[in-house]
């Protein structure tokens, strides 16, 4: 599915993982409108097309690899696209893949089959895939890695304990690992974005019926996530606008977080910590 690429010493080289849909779609498509190569990991082999497609017509350049980056044979296949497409350099590493999904049961009911794969999902493949790239980086004395957690590592979840404690821990890695790189001119940030329109959480599912002016009730901004909402902070972190910016999550979620369990009243009459009295 890769043509041979052109690469210019200009050129930006980024990694996304799961770059085809949602987020990462978004923040994959952000990076080849500005012309840079992006190196695309994606299960989705359709979906990655279509992305790669886009990417090309924008004036960026795609090198896809698919599969599942939770799998070591995945990893080391990104290791060898970007060795033999992108001269072995990464300007920037976006860590997006996560899922909230194989959590179903509260956490006593939940078997441990269920936390590793939380964990490969949400946090191990952050671990692999910055210890793949990061050598890389250091060598160059640059570089920007951007991972992707959620607001929910930061509040409580009921039914996704296992998640919230992985994402708590993608954003511990990124604060602790900025400190640890800093000296070699690498910056380590990351986004918890709450409430995207994607195919994880689609603004139909998340509304289940209900009236779309409630959601002005629930978020402070008044509407669910773009996946371009959270490709814009993305970039911006991996830019040199956010120079003297490392070791943080930034929430991208509408305020959600800084409302922290308040909610608007019903026709913009005050708010409520108790939703029954809205
Ligand atoms: N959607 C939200 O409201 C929300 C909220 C908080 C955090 N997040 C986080 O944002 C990130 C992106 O979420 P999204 O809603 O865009 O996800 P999504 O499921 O809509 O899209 C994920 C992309 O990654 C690919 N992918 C999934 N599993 C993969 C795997 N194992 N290996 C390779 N590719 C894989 C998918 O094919 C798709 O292209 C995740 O880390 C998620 O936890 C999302």
């Amino acid at each position: 599915m890769n043509d041979v690429v052109a690469s210019s010493p200009i050129r930006r080289h980024v990694v996304v993982t799961g770059g085809a849909l949602g987020i990462g779609g978004a923040v994959s498509r952000r990076f080849g409108a500005e012309g840079a190569l992006v190196v695309l990991v994606d299960i989705d082999e359709v979906g990655a097309a279509t992305a790669r497609a886009e990417i090309v017509a924008a004036g960026g350049a795609c090198i896809v690899v698919i599969g599942d980056i939770t799998d070591d044979e995945t990893v080391s296949a990104l290791g060898a696209a970007v060795d033999e497409h992108a001269d072995g350099r990464v300007d920037v590493l976006v860590n997006n893949v996560g899922d909230f999904r194989p959590a179903k049961a509260v956490f006593f009911k939940s078997p441990p089959e269920q936390w590793e794969r939380l964990h490969k999902l949400n946090y191990w493949h952050v671990l692999t895939v910055t210890h793949l790239l990061l050598p890389g980086m250091i060598e160059r004395g640059s570089g920007a890695i951007v991972n992707v957690s959620t607001v929910e590592a930061f509040r409580g979840i009921p039914g996704n304990a296992v998640y919230s404690g992985y994402n708590a821990a993608v954003s511990a890695f990124t604060k602790s690992l900025a400190v640890e790189v800093a000296g070699f001119g690498i910056r380590v940030n990351a986004i918890a974005p709450d409430l995207a329109d994607t195919p994880q959480t689609p603004a139909e599912l998340m509304l289940a019926g209900r009236d779309p002016e409630l959601i002005k009730s629930w978020v402070p901004l008044g509407r669910f996530g773009e996946p371009d909402d959270y490709a814009d902070v993305v970039a911006f972190l991996a830019s040199d606008a956010a120079r003297f910016v490392t070791g943080q999550t930034i929430p991208v979620d509408g305020g959600t977080l800084a409302a922290s369990g308040w909610y608007r009243k019903a026709h913009g009459r005050g708010w409520t910590n108790m939703p029954d009295h809205a």
